[in-house]
């Protein structure tokens, strides 16, 4: 062997023990969960806005966006900024990773996705999206139904390549995420005139409730079965919301809180109807507010310190292309930051949070 040779293969073997002592950490928190009555999950598919968004955006003309810097900055080997709202890993690959079925879960509108990256799932999801087709329409993002167009498509693209019996076993046994409707809330309905002259929250929430009734049904109708749909979260005390209306304290903003629960039991009523309608189905509620609701009360049971400001820049405002590069004051370390920018949870908290909504629910699915 000459030297040229060994040093080559010395370089080789670094770059691969860098590589496997920076990459494990980020994955080895996923541990991969069984599935009861040796069931098997084909692929995993998500539909929603940013919680759930891998980088979707990245591919359509909108200002709600997040593939730069200090996005992604615990993402993979690190600074990898790929449009998912978070500083690593968001709540969909989470999920598949914890399904067994892959590590992360790639966005649908990216050009690079090879046929086997579609067999096991995508995201369909569009950072500021809603239920609401007002929401997505205000910001220039997916709706949901431009989502399920996007679906409707990619049963069609893996009808040809892997026929039809193969296709259906997919779509009815893979799992299917939904993840929306905090932006009608936070946004839509408090931040932008349309809908508050309209609607009250009584009512604006049962709108909210009746889209969500029906994209479950075309959902169904395109062969889904077993689906899990978040409620939303103690949206209230992201760190923008406190900074609007929290005062000095930086108190929750409890009417977006009260609509968020409001939301959540109408959500819930009209599942509980749609699973005896379609009794060939399993709708599970994924109750996203007391889980996070039970981190913010206990924070330190967690490992989180700072849940009032998020990491980037001064924590209470900057959201998307407000945090970028040029932020001041970003922390250098989220472990213990329950939120990332003012509106979206670390992966440490997704990590947490997913954990305390899915684990115990994964027996409902089947
Ligand atoms: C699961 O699979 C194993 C091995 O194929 C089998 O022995 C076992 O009985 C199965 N369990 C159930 C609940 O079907
Ligand atoms: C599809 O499934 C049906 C019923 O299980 C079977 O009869 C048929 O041969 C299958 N077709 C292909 C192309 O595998
Ligand atoms: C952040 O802090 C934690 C705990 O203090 C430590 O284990 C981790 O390595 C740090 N991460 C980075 C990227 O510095």
């Amino acid at each position: 062997m000459n030297l040229l040779y060994q040093k080559k293969l010395l370089s080789r073997w670094l770059i691969a023990i860098l590589w496997c002592s920076i990459i494990a950490p980020i994955f080895q928190h996923v541990s991969v969960m069984s599935l009861p009555n040796n069931e098997t999950v084909p692929a995993v598919m998500v539909f929603g806005d940013s919680i759930v968004d891998p980088g979707n955006n990245n591919y359509i003309t909108t200002l709600v966006k997040c593939n730069f810097p200090p996005y992604g900055r615990d993402f993979g080997e690190g600074n990898q900024p790929t449009g998912r709202f978070s500083n690593g890993l968001v709540p969909s690959d989470i999920i598949a990773a914890k399904l067994g079925v892959k590590k992360l879960l790639p966005a649908y509108l990216d050009p690079n996705l090879q046929l086997q990256d579609l067999l096991t799932g995508v995201s369909f999801a569009s950072g500021g999206a809603g239920y609401d087709p007002l929401t997505a329409e205000l910001v220039n993002v997916m709706s949901l139904s431009d989502q399920l167009d996007m679906f409707k498509e990619y049963i069609k693209k893996i009808n040809e390549a892997v026929g039809r019996n193969r296709t259906t076993m997919i779509v009815s046994k893979s799992i299917y995420i939904v993840c929306v409707g905090s932006d009608d809330i936070a946004n839509t309905y408090y931040q932008s005139p349309f809908r508050s002259a309209e609607y009250d929250i009584p009512s604006y929430t049962d709108f909210m409730a009746s889209e969500a009734s029906k994209f479950l049904q075309e959902l169904y109708g395109l062969g889904a079965r077993r689906i899990g749909v978040f409620g939303l979260s103690v949206i209230g005390c992201v760190p923008s919301q406190r900074t609007l209306g929290g005062g000095l304290n930086r108190a929750c903003l409890d009417s977006s809180n009260q609509a968020a629960m409001l939301f959540n039991s109408k959500l819930n009523s009209q599942m509980v109807v749609l699973g005896k309608k379609f009794s060939d189905s399993r709708l599970v509620y994924l109750d996203s507010y007391n889980g996070f609701l039970s981190m913010l009360q206990n924070p330190a049971k967690f490992g989180f310190e700072v849940i009032k400001k998020g990491c980037c820049g001064t924590g209470d405002i900057e959201v998307s292309i407000l945090c970028n590069r040029y932020s001041i004051n970003t922390c250098s370390n989220t472990t213990h930051y329950l939120f990332w920018d003012s509106y979206h949870p670390t992966q440490e908290a997704y990590l947490a949070l997913s954990s305390l909504v899915f684990d115990n629910k994964i027996k409902d699915f089947f």
